[in-house]
């Protein structure tokens, strides 16, 4: 299941992880801790403070359910066993907008940024996007989060709109920048 010492991380998706319980719990902990420790470092995921325990449980539980529904993917990266990152996205409940998701949430564990981690999640949830027969997966950043900019771009995602000093952090502005992958245009 989870290999051992590696260079490459491991990424499971979300059958994976809730075929084993202690697995599972263990995944949420974890994920909790990657999530807080990134919102109090100031990451832009749509937090200001960081959530608590039962936010991101409840958060899971959400996604988990909606994937058992063919509405979402989830996958988690492990590096040597560790829980180091996880990403998700869901399908728009709008009825005019079923055929479409957005890929909600990337987070990697800061002491393993750099590492691949972020371009394998992110790279293997438009792989399950596709194999859903999502239209067009979705997503949006904060202006200056430049590594997320770089790398959505860099697996074919493109700007399509901007809200100006949109995102309110304190007193900070921060644009809102949307983005989408067309997965009919693609072979
Ligand atoms: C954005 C994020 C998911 C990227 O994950 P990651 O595992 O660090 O990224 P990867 O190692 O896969 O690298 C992807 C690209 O990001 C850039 N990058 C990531 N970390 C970097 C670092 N520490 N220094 C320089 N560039 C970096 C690289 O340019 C890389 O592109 P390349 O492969 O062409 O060199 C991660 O930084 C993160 O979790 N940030 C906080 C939460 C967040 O902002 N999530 C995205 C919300 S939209």
């Amino acid at each position: 299941m989870i290999s051992g010492v590696t260079t490459e991380p491991a990424i499971l998706d979300a059958m994976e992880l809730t075929s084993d319980p202690e697995l599972e719990a263990r995944f949420a902990e974890s994920a909790h801790r990657i999530l807080a420790d990134l919102v109090s470092g100031g990451a832009a995921l749509g937090w200001v403070e960081p959530p608590s325990r039962d936010e991101v449980v409840d958060l899971l539980g959400h996604v988990v359910s909606a994937v058992r529904a063919g509405d979402a993917a989830l996958r988690a990266a492990y590096l040597d066993r560790r829980l180091v990152g996880f990403g998700y996205w869901l399908r728009y409940a709008r009825p005019t907008h079923r055929p479409h998701a957005d890929l909600e949430k990337i987070a990697v564990d800061a002491a393993a940024h750099g590492r691949g981690v972020g371009r394998a999640l992110t790279t293997a949830l438009i792989a399950d996007a596709r194999e859903a027969g999502i239209e067009v997966l979705t997503l949006d950043v904060r202006g200056d989060n430049t590594h997320a900019l770089h790398l959505y771009r860099s697996l074919g995602f493109s700007e399509y709109g901007r809200l100006p000093d949109f995102v309110a952090v304190g007193e900070h502005r921060y644009d809102k920048v949307f983005s989408m992958l067309d997965l009919r245009r693609q072979g």
